[in-house]
């Protein structure tokens, strides 16, 4: 069974739609929060579900140590599969996705209150090479999306392996990341160097501490989804996955001035044979809870004998590492694009949810082609920060009180401007949403920004 809270009934649409191409739909008992025992039907079903989810993103196939491991730890989220009773191998699902509840961070309101929204997570989205390109995706998203909004989730949430593959059922980019590269050599360091202390740790003894302070560095902003203890277990070098990699990991934390931890970054380093002070630093994971925490573990991280360059994945897009040296332009911004991506399934919960810096108000036309968040949405926010959300008749909507802005937009962008991650005034250009009163987007993004760009620090 899964976890109950994930257990959310079967898509009948999407059972239809498979059924007529001959195929079978269903939910893998996986064994609750325990897993499968092992050996039994019900293990071996989902080792066969765990290994066509791998073959479906190329991966190499799981050794029995690795499946034990996954059957673990994803027995919580609700496993669904597809079969062709007709294929050689028909026990092997020739479809994956699994799914689970998660919060999803929307940012502190200006009081410093955390907010976050419950949202569905989807992941392990694949379909087998010889079934693709004939509405397998489509069908499975479908029911998610449905499954979703019937249990009365309003967003449903994942990160993708191609930026061309989700906006077609409605998700948009709501949250991106940058990677960086550092010229570390003779970098000078100008931001003022906090009073508490970074220690050397072992990688495994971060293991108790890190997901607390993931939370409380990840409500800071918006766009986070918390981690599944399997993502700690990897990082750390526990899982069976890294456990060959520990002995590369580093690991240190930051502890406050009163000795309260802070933060943690988890590093490892290449040599260059041909020169030995020409190490390269790669930073596994960086968290920082507070901004001392954020300034004490670049500063050690950036200041290593013999290491001339740092690199470091998946950081957020406003960074404020450039501003703690005396050369920004050490810092290089070596990719950036999309990370999370939204799926509006409840327009009002969405935005009432979310923080806002300033009163004020937008009537906001969302289309949606799925029919889950269309409607006239009239946003207003009050001096305290709350916001309303009320669907405006049709008269409103025609004529909204003057100094309205109103702009009509579809949900995927509705998903990209919820967590503050683009402006309007940017959709509005690249023609993605349009003005229906002048400066509509321009109103719009005084509503919507945020002082922290949205982040996801992981892929999920
Ligand atoms: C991506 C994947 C799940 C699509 O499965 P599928 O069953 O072939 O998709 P469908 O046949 O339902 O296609 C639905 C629509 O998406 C489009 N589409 C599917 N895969 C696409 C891709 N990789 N890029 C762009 N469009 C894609 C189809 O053309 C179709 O478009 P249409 O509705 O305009 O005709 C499958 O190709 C796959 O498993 N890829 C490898 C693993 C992966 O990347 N998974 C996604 C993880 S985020």
């Amino acid at each position: 069974m899964t976890d109950p809270a994930n257990a959310l009934p079967l898509d009948e649409a999407a059972r239809i739609a498979l059924a007529a191409q001959g195929l079978d739909y269903a939910v893998l008992d996986t064994g609750g929060a325990d897993g499968t025992a092992a050996g039994s039907p019900e293990a071996a079903a989902h080792e066969r579900w765990l290994q066509a989810y791998h073959r479906g993103f190329h991966f190499e196939a799981l050794s029995p140590e690795q499946l034990a491991e996954y059957r673990a730890a994803l027995a919580g989220p609700r496993t669904v599969g597809v079969w062709d009773a007709t294929a050689a191998e028909a026990e092997h699902p020739i479809a994956t996705v699994a799914s689970w509840r998660s919060p999803l961070s929307l940012g502190e309101t200006a009081e410093g209150e955390a907010r976050a929204l419950e949202g569905w997570a989807i992941s392990l989205v694949s379909v087998a090479a010889t079934h693709r390109r004939r509405g397998i995706a489509n069908a499975l998203l479908e029911g998610e999306l449905r499954a979703a909004q019937a249990a009365g989730l309003p967003m449903a949430m994942l990160t993708v392996s191609e930026a061309t593959i989700y906006g077609r059922w409605g998700f948009g980019p709501a949250a991106s990341i940058a990677d960086l590269r550092i010229d570390a050599r003779g970098l000078r360091f100008t931001a003022p160097l906090p009073s508490g202390r970074v220690h050397r740790v072992s990688t495994p003894s971060l293991r108790a501490v890190a997901p607390e302070l993931a939370r409380r560095a990840a409500q800071r902003r918006g766009g986070d989804v918390p981690q599944r203890p399997l993502h700690w277990d990897r990082l750390l070098g526990l899982s069976t996955r890294t456990a060959a990699r520990a002995n590369a990991l580093r690991a240190v934390r930051y502890d406050d001035e009163r000795g309260q931890t802070q933060g943690f970054a988890v590093y490892s380093l290449a040599a260059n044979p041909r020169d030995f002070a020409d190490h390269t630093l790669t930073v596994e994971y960086l968290c920082a809870a507070t901004d001392d925490a954020l300034v004490a573990l670049w500063h050690y991280l950036l200041d290593q004998d013999l290491v001339a360059t740092v690199v470091a994945a998946l950081r957020p897009i406003d960074e404020p590492l450039p501003w703690m040296l005396a050369d920004p332009r050490a810092v290089h911004t070596t990719g950036r694009r999309e990370h999370l991506w939204l799926r509006v399934l409840d327009a009002p919960a969405a935005l009432t949810a979310r923080p806002y810096a300033v009163s004020g108000s937008a009537l906001l036309r969302v289309s949606d082609p799925l029919g889950f968040a269309a409607g006239d949405w009239m946003l207003e926010v009050g001096s305290d920060g709350a916001a309303t959300v009320t669907a405006a008749s049709a008269r409103a909507a025609e004529h909204p009180s003057p100094g309205t802005p109103v702009v009509a937009l579809d949900v995927a962008e509705l998903g990209s401007l919820l967590l503050g991650g683009t402006s309007a005034e940017t959709l509005h250009a690249a023609g993605r949403i349009a003005e229906r009163s002048p400066g509509a987007a321009a109103q719009l993004d005084t509503l919507l920004r945020v002082p922290r760009a949205p982040f996801l620090s992981y892929w999920f």
